[in-house]
């Protein structure tokens, strides 16, 4: 099924006009071909979703949901992670307290990552971990820490890469035993986050269309990854802007591995690979 430029504008119009949300400023490219997918999936040309969309706000949840791509895993991108490791973290060791947001969190495997990293650096006591998304369904699961632990058994070796090795001098390796922070149960086919990280972060939800900073707080450092990738121009810069506004002088936005700041708001950081400081 392939829509127009016109039917996923009326798409767009119907959502804003009977919800809180907005995806007039989501790339087009990638709207429409989940869209498109939604339609296939559900059975429905567009008149019989924007039908049950009006009268079904379950359904609305639904497809909110299913437009919003939620993928993730512990420590995605593991040269990130080692990135933060050595060169990010270790600048906020002197700080009293380490204020983090992770903006576009899903379903937590990226905070979990934060945490064991922070722990390892025995950061993890002055930290306060902030993390949201407009993805109720997904913040729930991030609280609950549990994961599948088959689907996602490429986990371990981010692990080891982040925590176990070091890429400056591989003749030095940490054996940190996964029990220390997950429980895997075979049996059950999960793996389960220890309890004391899962109880230390906030999760919210907040619609990084809609603004604000719904902590009230500034950061030292706020990671948004793989989620500007699907908002246009205008709205990226939109929320660079809110992440300048909450970031602390010298405090660090980390972006995707294939998301990079454009146009005048770049002058406002320093730039080296995914890290963005402010200046
Ligand atoms: C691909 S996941 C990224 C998860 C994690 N940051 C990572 O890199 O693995 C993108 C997340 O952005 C969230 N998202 C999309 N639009 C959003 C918005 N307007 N406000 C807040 N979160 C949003 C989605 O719900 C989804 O959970």
């Amino acid at each position: 099924m392939v829509l127009s430029d016109q039917e996923v504008n009326y798409f767009i119009n119907t959502v804003k006009s009977i919800s809180a949300y907005d995806f007039s400023e989501y790339s087009e490219k990638s709207l429409k071909r989940r869209l498109q997918k939604i339609l296939i999936d559900n059975n429905l040309d567009l008149i019989g979703l924007i039908n049950k969309l009006k009268t079904n706000p379950n359904f609305l949840e639904k497809i909110v949901r299913d437009i919003t791509v939620n993928t993730t895993e512990l420590f995605r991108d593991p040269a990130i992670w080692q990135t933060l490791r050595y060169r990010v973290l270790p600048q906020f060791a002197q700080n009293r307290n380490i204020n983090i947001w992770h903006a576009g969190c899903s379903t937590g495997q990226e905070v979990y990552s934060m945490l064991i990293l922070l722990n390892e650096l025995g950061l993890l006591d002055k930290a306060k971990i902030f993390a949201s998304d407009l993805n109720t369904e997904a913040l729930e699961t991030a609280k609950k820490g549990t994961y599948k632990y088959r689907f996602n058994i490429g986990y371990l070796d981010n692990f080891d890469k982040v925590i176990k090795e070091n890429p400056l001098n591989y003749d030095e390796y940490n054996d940190v035993a996964y029990e220390k922070y997950f429980k895997i149960d075979k049996i059950s086919d999960t793996i389960i986050i220890n309890d004391f990280l899962r109880k230390k972060p906030i999760f919210r939800q907040h619609d990084l269309v809609k603004g604000g900073n719904l902590y009230f707080a500034k950061f030292d450092l706020i990671l948004c990854r793989n989620v500007i990738i699907y908002f246009k121009y205008s709205l990226q810069n939109k929320v660079f802007k809110l992440f300048h506004d909450h970031l602390y002088t010298n405090g660090s936005l980390v972006l995707g591995m294939h998301e990079t700041m454009l146009g005048e708001i770049t002058s406002r950081f320093e730039k080296k690979g995914q890290v963005y400081r402010k200046r």
